[in-house]
């Protein structure tokens, strides 16, 4: 049975959803492989715009990584697997397409890495998150503290490095990093409407807005603001940006080409 389940939930919305269950979709070697597959052809594929990440099974998005197969790596294989993380992990971030992660239950370790690398988080009333590696004598190795040192400041993501603190969906909403709380019933609902949402940006747009805030993020304020406008520039040429115009004046749904 595949690791990885990519499916297309409707035309546009592709989703791949974390398929080992029974370890709390943790994430082994061949699941890597098998995720970093289906994100290439996520991105590279035209016709999906937007992307959902989810957990099968309602009890956890990804518990993390597999830490059975820590027990038994050589040091060259631990580090192997952890350069391997942060790579997929770093390519996850920079897919130029609106990345929705949807967490019922544990975002844990790796699985909180990966949900911090998506832009919009719908959380399940169940969700916890957390960076637990201290507890194994361990730290984050895939971005995880570098990301929510930049997503909720030093006291927050002290906690739960420190503490070993897992964040509720409550907290995750009121530090900014949930987009939204839904009951679990409430998810498939929840998650539909904002890839719609997703749909009426413009592609291009939403590739360069992407890029805009990764990369203003460490950038000082003039520089970003001229980043901002040499983008928006850029856009207003594209045939999308003429195209987004007209529509609206014409009081028409805009029809975007990637142009
Ligand atoms: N790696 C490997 N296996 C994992 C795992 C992980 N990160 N997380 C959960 N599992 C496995 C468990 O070993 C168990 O397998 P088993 O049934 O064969 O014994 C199964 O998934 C269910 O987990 P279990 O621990 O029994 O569920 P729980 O409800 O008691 O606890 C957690 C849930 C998430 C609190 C607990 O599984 C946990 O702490 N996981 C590790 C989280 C972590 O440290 N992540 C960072 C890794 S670097």
């Amino acid at each position: 049975m595949a690791l990885i389940e990519p499916t297309d939930l409707l035309p546009g919305i592709r989703q791949i959803l974390f398929n080992r269950p029974e370890k709390l979709n943790a994430l082994s070697t061949p699941l890597m492989r098998e995720f970093e597959a289906a994100l290439d052809d996520a991105a590279a594929d035209p016709d999906v715009r937007v992307v959902v990440l989810r957990g099968a099974g309602g009890r956890a998005f990804v518990a993390g990584a597999d830490i059975a197969e820590y027990q038994g790596n050589k040091r060259a294989e631990f580090i192997a697997y952890q350069l391997n993380s942060r790579r997929v992990f770093d390519k996850l971030e920079r897919i130029g397409k609106p990345m929705i992660c949807a967490v019922d239950g544990f975002a844990l370790g790796g699985g909180f890495e990966i949900a911090l690398c998506c832009d919009i988080l719908i959380l399940s009333e169940s969700a916890q998150l957390g960076l637990p590696e201290g507890r194994l004598g361990l730290c984050p190795g895939g971005g995880g503290t570098q990301r929510l040192l930049r997503a909720v400041g030093r006291h927050a993501a002290s906690d739960l490095l420190l503490a070993g603190w897992r964040m509720s969906a409550e907290r995750a909403l009121a530090l900014g990093i949930a987009a939204e709380v839904v009951p679990a019933d409430g998810m498939d609902e929840a998650i539909l409407r904002r890839a719609r949402a997703c749909l009426k940006i413009a592609p291009l747009a939403a590739a360069e807005m992407k890029r805009l805030l990764r990369e203003g993020q460490d950038a000082g304020i003039e520089t970003a603001k001229s980043l901002e406008q040499e983008v928006l520039f850029r856009l207003y040429s594209t045939a999308d940006g003429q195209e987004g115009i007209d529509a609206f004046l014409e009081k028409r749904d805009p029809r975007f080409r990637m142009e």
